[in-house]
């Protein structure tokens, strides 16, 4: 099976449960949304959205702008049948099983986002680039991804025991910065949540359907992940790294094959750190 294969399975396994353990998903989707709010938009706006899980963000979208046109794309078509389920009384909304980084769309896009999708992706930075030439001449692309510090605890948990962890290595806010240079807005945010064991953590992501170690990562033996369990018995704290991209078009073009991004000017940027008190986590 191919990796996108077994993404798509290991979060469509999780749709039916998804938003009862979603609780930094939707922290995630309700900052962004801020932000989305924040710009001037077109009344009767075309939306769309790549990785719209069970349609968190997509209905916080059809409250906001009633008047908006939505597609909801995702990777895993149990996950899109979740969301189709949950926004059923709103008629102006689409779906598409889609691979985010293979958009199979045209053009003309007033506003494509994404949260916490963009982390699964295998070449974040140059699809950015690609997704961002679909926009209409005024159009943003905004995203919420993770960062490079993400749960940095539970790296730390490995290194301190000499093991390799799975955590995925994505983008840091370096790398985004480097990408969209001012007046795009790049900021971060950090999550905690508090989990009773290393374990309690493990199988939280679980429930969420975001279990996949990075590609090629070789599973702890048995006998060695209980050992590192044991080295956190009074439980874990981890925190989300939340990157958040802003930026409009007209802002991409290909230069002698690499991706290079001019953007327009107008948008305020302050390049912040917000730090918030921790979730409650739901029994
Ligand atoms: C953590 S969930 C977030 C879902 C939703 N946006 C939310 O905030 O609740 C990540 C979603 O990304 C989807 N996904 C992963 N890789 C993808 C890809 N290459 N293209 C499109 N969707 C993808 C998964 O199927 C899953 O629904």
């Amino acid at each position: 099976m191919t990796r996108s294969r077994v993404v798509a399975a290991t979060f469509g396994a999780a749709a039916h449960q998804y938003e009862r353990h979603a609780t930094a998903q939707a922290h995630a989707a309700q900052r962004l949304m801020a932000r989305i709010q924040a710009h001037a938009w077109p009344n009767s706006m075309k939306i769309l959205e790549i990785g719209c899980g069970t349609g968190v963000l997509s209905r916080a979208l059809l409250r906001r702008f009633p008047e908006c046109r939505l597609l909801c794309t995702d990777l895993s078509d149990r996950m899109v049948q979740q969301a189709r389920c949950n926004g059923s009384e709103w008629h102006q909304v689409s779906f598409a099983v889609m691979d985010g980084e293979q958009l199979a769309v045209t053009r003309g896009w007033d506003l494509i986002v994404s949260s916490l999708t963009w982390q699964w992706f295998v070449t974040p930075l140059e699809t950015f680039a690609r997704v961002g030439r679909l926009l209409n001449p005024d159009g943003r692309l905004m995203v919420v991804t993770l960062g490079d510090q993400n749960f940095h605890e539970w790296r730390q948990l490995h290194t301190r025991a000499g093991l390799s962890h799975g955590m995925p290595d994505y983008p840091s806010m370096a790398a985004w910065r480097a990408l969209l240079t001012p007046p795009a807005c790049v900021e971060e945010e950090f999550l905690s949540q508090d989990h009773p064991s290393p374990l309690a953590f493990l199988q939280h992501l679980r429930t969420l359907g975001a279990n996949q170690p990075r590609a090629g990562y070789p599973p702890l033996a048995a006998g060695t992940l209980r050992r590192l369990l044991r080295t956190a018995p009074h439980g874990i704290t981890t925190s989300y790294h939340l990157i958040f991209l802003d930026a409009r078009a007209p802002f991409f073009s290909h230069d002698s094959g690499r991706v290079s991004l001019q953007t327009s000017a107008g948008d305020e940027h302050a390049g912040q750190v917000h730090f918030y008190p921790k979730l409650a986590m739901r029994p």
